[in-house]
Order: C-alpha cells, then structure tokens, then sequence
C-alpha cells in the first residue's frame, strides 16, 4: 500500500492548526520549503515547521527547494523534519549532504527534477532512503501532471530493485485520481499530494481515495 503524503502547500495558511487535524489519516505530511532563488517561489520555514510539529503525529517529510541547502540541515532537524529531502540539480556535494542529513536521525532524500536524467541518482543508490520524482516543475502547487516523468519512474524502481535496498520511491506533482495509478504502475511507493486533497472539501475521503485506488492498480 503506497504512502499518502499531503502538501501543506495547498492548505489554508491562515488556519493551519486545523489543516493538519483533517488530514491526520495520512502516515505522512509532506512540507514544502521554497527560498525565492532556487525556485520561484517563497513558501514558509523553520518556525512554521517547528510551530506545527506539536499538532501533528505524521512524520514529517521536508522538501527542501532552496540554495545553498547544507547550512539549514540542522535547522531543520530541529524544527521538528523526520525526513529531508534535497535536490540532486544544485549540490556537487550530495553525497555528502545525505550522510550529513542521516547523522541527524533523519532519513536521507533526493528530489530529482523533470528535465534531470534517472542516472544523476546512480551514485548515491547506498545512501539514499527516499527519492522523489518531480512530475512538475518544482515552486507551484495545482500544476499538470508531466507525462514525460513515467519512464524515469519505471528507470529509477528498476534501480531501487537493483540496490537490493528498500528505498522509498515518491512523486511529487499534480496526483490525482487520473494520475496516481499510473505512476504506482510504474512503480511508485508514495505519492505526494497537495490541491488534490486540501482542495477538497472532505481531506479524510480524498486520501482515502488515493489509497484505495492503489488496491486496483
Ligand atoms: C511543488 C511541490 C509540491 C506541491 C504539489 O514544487 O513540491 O509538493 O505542493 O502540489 P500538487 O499536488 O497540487 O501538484
Ligand atoms: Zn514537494
């Protein structure tokens, strides 16, 4: 069964407490962390994670879309992150930013972007515990759904098997219920999901939907 991850992007901002209550069906909640520079887009930081970590019991799952990354690791950490997840297309160092991360106590992922070849990853297969396909591009909740993302998919849980280790495989962009069965064909494990559940009025069925959905894939 795949993990449902919500994106706080598309929530309420103004009654984020209350946001989190109604999706606190799903194991996960996926926070986005946009700087402006790396992506076009501000979104929010430390002290909002750190302010909501008491609300919630999901783990949370911090995509990080800023540069430089390695000086706001341990802040991160210590706002309350269970995973951090950074992109492979900014850092020559990712290797070591991943063993940085796990020195933490967090676990260690890579977000790869839709114009970024699978084989970037091929190198830190050992290190990785979670990768996160972009089938946007990143900074925007509510965009289409990039089709062109599904080899990599397939490619990279080709790579997955062959690691022989049990590295989560996540996609993260324009989910839904059209979309997320075809990318659990292709082998994705978890799927962040962002307008697709906040921007319904019943959180607690739309993650439902998506799970059940991946019974008949
Ligand atoms: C985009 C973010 C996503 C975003 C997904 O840069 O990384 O997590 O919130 O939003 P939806 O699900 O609406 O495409
Ligand atoms: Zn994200």
């Amino acid at each position: 069964m795949p993990i449902i991850a919500p994106s706080l992007l598309s929530a309420d901002f103004s009654n984020l407490r209350h946001e989190l209550k109604d999706v606190s069906s799903a194991p996960w909640l996926h926070l986005d962390v946009m700087d402006g520079h790396f992506v076009p887009n501000i979104s929010f930081g430390m002290p909002v994670i750190k302010a909501l970590r008491p609300h919630s019991q999901a783990k949370f799952d911090v995509h990080l879309m800023i540069e430089p990354v390695d000086p706001y690791l341990e802040a991160t950490a210590q706002a309350g992150a269970d995973h951090i997840t950074v992109h492979c297309e900014n850092n020559p160092h990712l290797y070591r930013t991943l063993q940085t991360i796990r020195s933490l106590g967090c676990k260690a992922g890579v977000a790869i972007c839709p114009a970024t070849p699978p084989e970037a990853l091929s190198q830190i297969m050992d290190i990785v515990d979670i990768i996160l396909v972009m089938s946007v591009n990143p900074g925007f909740g509510g965009q289409s759904f990039l089709e062109s993302q599904l080899p990599k998919i397939r490619t990279l849980a080709d790579m997955i098997k062959q690691s022989g280790r049990s590295i989560i495989l996540g996609v993260d962009g324009g989910i839904d219920q059209n979309t997320a069965p075809r990318v659990l064909a292709a082998g994705a494990t978890m799927l962040v999901a962002g307008s697709s559940i906040f921007g319904q009025p019943d959180r607690k069925a739309a993650i439902e939907g998506l799970v059940k959905l991946s019974h008949v894939s």
